[in-house]
């Protein structure tokens, strides 16, 4: 493993929804039990670090985005007891254990929203934001939920409305409020002596709100696809400069820990000038900063070469980039990003590898798991059943891991019923996939291995390789050239002389290079160079 402090860095980190990964009870979810069980796969694959999506007691309205107790483990994924000995099992190989935060909302049926209902001056009615209705009556201001509809939901009993960023059953909490600083703090504190590493923070962007409620101005089309999407600029609802106060104070208790603790944000701005400020000053905000960014671009050259190197021109020297193509929300790379093109997966797969920055896998893409098409009907995601849209249905990128073609995939037992369906096991399986040296999962575990045997493909710097239109070329310290031909005609890239370490078509792997690297159609090549 890396250095205690430097794992997030150095490191490749491995993201596992916990319902998802692997079920030790025969119940059909996915469990803590399960996913020790399976830690000798991430050790075989050669993973730094996992982020466990959340693993609280929630009554699971957002699937445990919704926190009814920030010191528990969901009944559904195990007890505290497996919880410590996950991160037993990690540390005995070398693994780091982040864990989800949610400190933007609650569920409704946390206890310190059940006492805010009691009354306008309950004791816990300042942790939630409360409004009173506008003059003519109605919501306080025009602020949009991220899942539909007003942000505000009238308690008609006290005659005020509250904050629901997303879920009517997800009140946002009140960041101004002293008392709930202190009491993550004290959450913070709890996990931390349990061994947690450090944090992937939830919509951490958003926790502060604008202490006036101002309306959030209207998007132009100016504004990313994304943004449109919102119908509204979140410029007071979130993103206010405030919560950087916050990011500092978790800091400051992080780094007291020895070995000092790691802050991953979910910074979810799709702007670069927005998303540097979260590192501070380079060493006293988040260690990592996701980049949705890069995570919504097209798996196309020139956007992805301007996003990156946006990041190494902007980002503070002290600063480290992050990279990830899937997650639990935005989708799996095999299908976003490669539209099951498997020449596609590959090399997406290897630039996330070979880029300055720590990249993040999601459970699936060592295997090239695709998405498992499902209607917005039957979704057990709420975002698909409020807006009735099956694009926006995340059950597509949550289907259980793909351990084997058995019944039940290795997942769970063979007479259970999986919580999501499996996507086809006999398609796309580890167990198959580790037989065939040809496989992506072989591709992935000897991309991990080859950074792990060389400091440049870990942290040398990045210096950008002229290319042709559509191929995308990067030098990796002295020693390593990266180039990827994201387009589907032929691509030559003149400059580089050495020996191809690994390329996506395996046959290619030991091949000489002089002077000018040739790649067919979305093939991509890693080239330790020879000196001089
Ligand atoms: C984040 C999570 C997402 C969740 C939302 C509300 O965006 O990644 O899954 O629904 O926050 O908590």
């Amino acid at each position: 493993m890396a250095a205690a402090d430097t794992w997030w860095r150095e490191g490749v980190l491995y993201q596992i929804y916990p319902r998802s990964f692997a079920d030790s009870d025969g119940d059909g979810i996915g469990d803590l039990r399960g996913i020790l069980a399976r830690l000798d796969h991430l050790a075989w694959l050669g993973i730094d670090g996992i982020w466990l999506n959340p693993t609280m007691p929630s009554p699971n309205d957002d699937w445990g985005y919704d926190v009814s107790d920030y010191c528990g483990v969901h009944p559904d994924l195990g007890t505290l007891d497996d919880l410590d000995a996950l991160v037993a099992g990690c540390r005995e190989r070398g693994m780091a254990v982040l864990l989800d935060l949610v400190p933007n909302h609650t569920s409704d049926r946390h206890a310190w929203f059940v006492d805010a209902l009691t009354g306008r001056d309950a004791r816990h009615r300042d942790y939630y934001v409360w409004a009173d209705p506008a003059p003519g009556g109605g919501p306080p201001n025009n602020w949009l939920s991220n899942f539909g509809g007003s942000a505000w939901q009238l308690h008609e009993p006290t005659g005020q409305y509250y904050l629901n960023n997303f879920l009517p059953s997800q009140p946002d909490l009140n960041w101004w409020n002293d008392e709930v600083r202190d009491a993550f703090d004290e959450i913070l504190r709890f996990w931390y002596a349990r061994g947690v590493a450090g944090w992937r923070i939830d919509v951490c962007h958003a926790i502060v709100k604008d202490r006036e409620l101002r309306d959030d101005p209207a998007v132009t089309e100016d504004d990313h696809p994304e943004v449109q999407k919102l119908g509204l600029r979140r410029v007071f609802s979130m993103n206010r400069p405030e919560v950087h106060e916050v990011l500092q104070r978790w800091r400051e208790l992080s780094d007291a820990h020895d070995p000092p603790r790691a802050l991953v944000g979910e910074t979810y701005v799709l702007d670069l000038d927005q998303l540097i400020p979260y590192y501070g000053k380079g060493d006293d905000q988040l260690h990592l900063a996701f980049n949705f960014l890069f995570v919504h671009a097209q798996l196309e050259a020139e956007t992805l070469r301007t996003i990156v190197e946006g990041v190494e021109e902007k980002l503070p020297h002290l600063s480290w980039p992050v990279y990830t193509g899937s997650n639990h929300d935005a989708g799996r790379l095999a299908t976003r990003w490669a539209a099951d093109d498997g020449r596609r997966t590959r090399v997406a797969l290897m630039m996330l590898m070979a880029l300055r920055g720590t990249p993040f896998l999601y459970y699936g893409d060592e295997i090239g798991l695709p998405e498992v098409p499902l209607d917005a009907e039957t979704a057990l995601d709420p975002v698909a059943r409020r807006t009735g849209d099956a694009s926006r249905n995340r059950d597509v990128c949550r289907t259980p891991m793909q351990w084997s073609d058995e019944p039940g995939g290795g997942f769970t037992a063979a007479d259970a019923t999986p919580w999501l369906p499996f996507g086809d096991l006999a398609a796309c399986n580890v167990a198959a996939q580790r037989e065939d040296r040809g496989s992506v999962l072989h591709l992935v575990r000897d991309l991990i291995a080859l950074r792990k045997r060389h400091a440049d493909l870990r942290s040398g710097a990045y210096e950008r390789i002229e290319a042709p239109g559509g191929a995308w070329a990067w030098r990796r310290g002295d020693g390593f050239a990266v180039a990827l031909n994201l387009a589907d005609g032929e691509a030559a890239v003149d400059g580089i002389t050495g020996r191809v370490a690994i390329a996506t078509d395996r046959g290619r792997d030991g091949e000489d290079v002089a002077g000018a690297l040739r790649l067919g159609p979305y093939e991509g090549a890693i080239v330790e160079l020879s000196g001089g």
